[in-house]
């Protein structure tokens, strides 16, 4: 078992990443409990249930057991509200615990409910999925989506502790494990030159860099006042690919966050390309790193390249202008005010309509 610790002032926690880290779960919750009455709502998907995931942990403590439904539409404030009457009606109080045990949607989901419920109650999130365990369950970063928008009404939260446990991934969806990879990517593209040695990894081994590269990052920038924005490289585009699915319903792309991710990356470097902040070879780095990770990072048909701009100006980075994290000469750093023709162009050469 690796032990990644969060050395956060206020709050240091630590990352427990291997083969059955679930099984932590009760002897920390014991620890963290005040008393023998303490009690913990554990929230989670029907499908982690039915693979038996839960069955086998030991609380020790009394709890039951929420499930939310899977899939991006129950990341919502409904699904919160519906929660914290569920808390409620279990008669959880302030010194009480809360677990989310699941993939990312889930851990987003129960760290928020953890931050506004009594005002703030203590959480342990378990990741099941690779995309939780390198990047959502980690550095207290909660949000649930609005109608708008991706992650738009959240808070930052710091878990009391985090359990990757890899041995949930033996039962994950190829589809799951795009997801988990476009972020891997990201990680990998962020060491700049070595980056591909992440990849060379044995599973565990790669899942606890990814926890340090971003641990290393979160106790640096807890609130993302700077350095902390780089982990958003490649989620301009993809959180507004994301949100044509919102909007579209039964039109959506069903693109899954990390695949988003990917398309974001490859469109990073090439607008990066296209400005004159780095050359050929590292545009092909990025295509290596996505490939070597079986992610192509195409655009999908049909888009508008005007339309994707005006869903990036949203996005929370951008302070009312076009916000991207670039690679250049100085490293991959935030780039603030982009010229419009510029993004576009650079999409309709991925693909893009005008
Ligand atoms: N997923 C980016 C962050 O946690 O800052």
């Amino acid at each position: 078992m690796l032990t990644i610790p969060v050395m956060l002032d206020a709050s240091p926690y630590e990352v427990l990443v291997g083969h059955g880290a679930r099984h932590h779960l009760g002897p920390i919750l014991r620890g963290l409990s005040t008393n023998s009455s303490t009690k913990v709502a554990i929230i989670t998907e029907a499908a982690i249930v039915a693979a038996g995931w839960l069955s086998d942990v030991e609380i020790g403590l009394e709890h039951v057991v929420l499930t939310i439904p899977g899939g991006e539409a129950a990341k919502s404030l409904e699904t919160v509200e519906h929660l914290c009457r569920q808390l409620v009606d279990a008669g959880m109080s302030r010194g009480d615990l809360l677990v989310g045990f699941g993939g990312g949607l889930v851990t987003d989901v129960a760290g928020f409910v953890a931050a506004i419920y009594h005002r703030g109650i203590r959480y342990v999130s378990v990741a099941t999925t690779l995309l939780a365990q390198v990047d959502a369950a980690i550095g207290g970063k909660t949000a649930v989506n609005l109608p708008e928008g991706k992650n738009l009404v959240g808070a930052f939260w710091q878990p009391s502790a985090v359990l990757c446990d890899t041995e949930t991934l033996t039962t994950l969806p190829p589809r799951e494990w795009s997801c988990g990879r476009g972020e891997v990517a990201k990680y990998a593209l962020l060491r700049g030159e070595g980056g591909r040695e992440l990849l060379d990894l044995d599973l565990h081994e790669q899942v606890g860099a990814c926890v340090a590269d971003k641990a290393m990052v979160v106790v640096g920038d807890e609130r993302e006042q700077g350095r902390r924005a780089l982990l958003n490289y490649g989620h301009t585009l993809a959180h507004a690919l994301e949100t044509i699915d919102l909007e579209a319903g039964e039109q959506a792309l069903g693109l899954r966050h990390g695949e988003a991710v990917a398309i974001g990356l490859l469109f990073a470097a090439e607008l990066a390309f296209d400005l004159g902040r780095i050359e050929e070879p590292r545009v092909h780095e990025h295509r290596a790193i996505l490939g070597g990770l079986d992610l192509d990072g195409h655009l999908p048909s049909g888009l508008s390249a005007s339309h994707l701009v005006d869903l990036m100006r949203r996005d929370k980075k951008a302070d009312h202008d076009l916000t991207f994290i670039l690679d250049g000469p100085n490293g991959i750093e935030v780039v603030n005010g982009l010229d419009p023709t510029i993004v576009r162009s650079s999409l309709e050469r991925m693909g893009a309509t005008p």
